[in-house]
């Protein structure tokens, strides 16, 4: 529930650049005609989808939130020590104000506190919050898809920009798009700015197939959330029993390849459409990236930054790379 006292938000700025989004009955549609079934994973994160999900994060075997926090926890003091006084902090998808938390109790004075998230109500339920236990701090939220042009905000403080963008969220983009991603944040950030970005590293394919389809069915039950969000929301009929959650990982590509795989030849219909289903037929949710190190400073390069630091924790399991621009 979106919980909006008039008195909170009046704390914060609000600029909403919200993109005309394809909607889901849409995005389902186009997904379902063709060849090579797919539904955008954006959709997984409803109501429901996002509880399961900070379910997810709780797991044993989901391994990157708990230590990427951890990794955060013992290189604050070093970031904070580099970024400076007055920093200005832009947080890309707000949800883990955990982390967020984390880097602005040990910076020198933050001036400003900028969240940007798609989810309007959760975008201003992470701003306010914030601006409620942070009283010093100059609060905005930008109601924006992270990876489109939209213009920053004027911020007080003088200090260095900082963009976060926590939780290998990159991983989810194929490569391409996460050059295109960090070239439009070295532009969009200027001269004398920085990035923190969690990245989740290439490990043992026994521990990256646990984390992606747990033992407890949490991760499946969240991807099935998407064919329920479909019969509740659109009216389809997905027969929840007919399908099953999947995550490959290809050592080559270097990612886990997470799908529903059809258990029968079954028909689905949405709106005055059927959709035939084979028996096995998968249909695509989501991608998630694993890199090399070097591989991912690599990549900051070719977009325009410089890899100043990178900081794992004592496993190699995560990293947490600090990039600025010149
Ligand atoms: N960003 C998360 C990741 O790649 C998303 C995620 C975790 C996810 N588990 C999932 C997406 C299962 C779909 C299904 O680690």
């Amino acid at each position: 529930m979106l919980d909006m006292r008039p008195s909170e938000a009046g704390l914060i700025a609000f600029h909403d650049h919200a993109p005309e989004e394809e909607s889901f009955l849409e995005a389902t549609l186009e997904g379902l005609s063709r060849p090579d079934k797919a539904i955008p994973c954006r959709f997984l994160y409803d109501e429901r989808g996002s509880a399961l999900f900070d379910q997810i994060c709780e797991l044993e075997e989901y391994y990157p939130t708990r230590t990427e926090t951890g990794i955060l926890k013992a290189c604050a003091p070093e970031i904070a020590r580099r970024i400076g006084p007055a920093a200005q902090l832009i947080e890309l998808g707000s949800g883990s104000s955990v982390k967020v938390r984390v880097l602005l109790e040990a910076f020198d004075h933050p001036a400003a506190y900028v969240a940007v998230d798609v989810s309007r109500a959760h975008l201003l339920r992470a701003a306010r919050r914030l601006a409620a236990d942070f009283p010093d701090l100059e609060v905005a939220a930008i109601c924006a898809d992270y990876a489109a042009a939209f213009p920053l905000p004027e911020l007080g403080g003088g200090g260095r920009r900082l963009a976060f963008f926590p939780g290998s969220t990159i991983g989810n983009l194929e490569p391409e798009a996460a050059l295109a991603f960090l070239k439009l944040w070295a532009r969009r950030l200027g001269p004398g700015a920085a990035m923190l970005v969690g990245v989740d590293l290439r490990k043992d394919p026994g521990v990256l197939h646990a984390a992606y389809d747990d033992s407890l069915g949490v991760t499946a039950a969240f991807s099935l959330n998407l064919l329920a969000r479909a019969n509740r929301e659109l009216g389809a009929d997905f027969d929840l029993g007919g399908f099953r959650h999947e995550a490959r990982y290809d050592q080559g590509k270097g990612r886990i390849e997470i799908h529903l795989r059809s258990l029968k030849d079954q028909g689905v219909r949405l709106g005055r459409r059927s959709f035939a289903f084979g028996r096995g037929e998968r249909m695509h949710l989501e991608h998630s990236y694993k890199y090399e190190i070097g591989q991912f400073q690599d990549l900051a390069r070719a977009a325009g930054f410089r890899p100043d630091a990178v900081f794992t924790d004592p496993a190699g399991l995560f990293s947490v790379h600090y990039l600025t621009t010149s």
